[in-house]
């Protein structure tokens, strides 16, 4: 647990032991309740493995398999949970949990990549490593995806002119 000013920050246990999926059980539930009843909030929630099925067969064989009690927790709380922050996918996702918003990212290790045809082995892909940038407002939480393992060049070469945008503005 981290108190900031966007809220209070709880880091959630989800490993299982001797595998890569996760089960967060009735003690960690219990937890996790204890902690959303104490405090008026507003919570940010972070944890590694993802709490909803991305559609990649071998990743959701180890995504948190016993997903509904959790989603049925936060769910209750949704008004309380800014925003849950997770990793284990290695890949760049956003969308939402019991109505609250999720994200997740590369990361600084392997890169995956989302071969929705492979249903048995993880895919795994050459895209540059990143870490995230959170920024938290009154009202908006945005998450950046910075892709620091990438060597190519930055340019800052401005936006021109409305008027002179044209389709020779955005050429890669
Ligand atoms: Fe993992």
């Amino acid at each position: 647990m981290h108190d900031t000013a966007a809220g209070r920050c709880l880091f959630l246990d989800t490993a299982h032991p001797e595998t890569h999926a996760s089960r967060y059980c009735a003690d960690r539930l219990g937890w996790l309740e204890a902690r959303l009843a104490e405090h008026d909030g507003p919570f940010l929630l972070f944890m590694h493995h993802n709490p909803m099925p991305v559609h990649l067969a071998p990743l959701d064989q180890i995504r948190l398999l016993d997903d509904a009690p959790f989603q049925r927790l936060v769910g209750r709380n949704r008004l309380k949970i800014r925003h849950v922050f997770f990793g284990h996918c290695h890949l760049p996702l956003a969308g939402s949990v019991a109505g609250i918003p999720v994200s997740s990212l590369r990361g600084t290790n392997h890169a995956s990549y989302p071969l929705f045809s492979e249903t048995r082995l993880l895919s795994a892909s050459d895209l540059p490593q990143s870490y995230g940038v959170v920024f938290c407002g009154e009202d908006y939480v945005t998450v950046h995806m910075v892709e620091y393992g990438y060597d190519g060049p930055i340019r800052v070469e401005g936006s021109p002119d409305y008027q002179a945008w044209d389709r020779e503005t955005m050429v890669r």
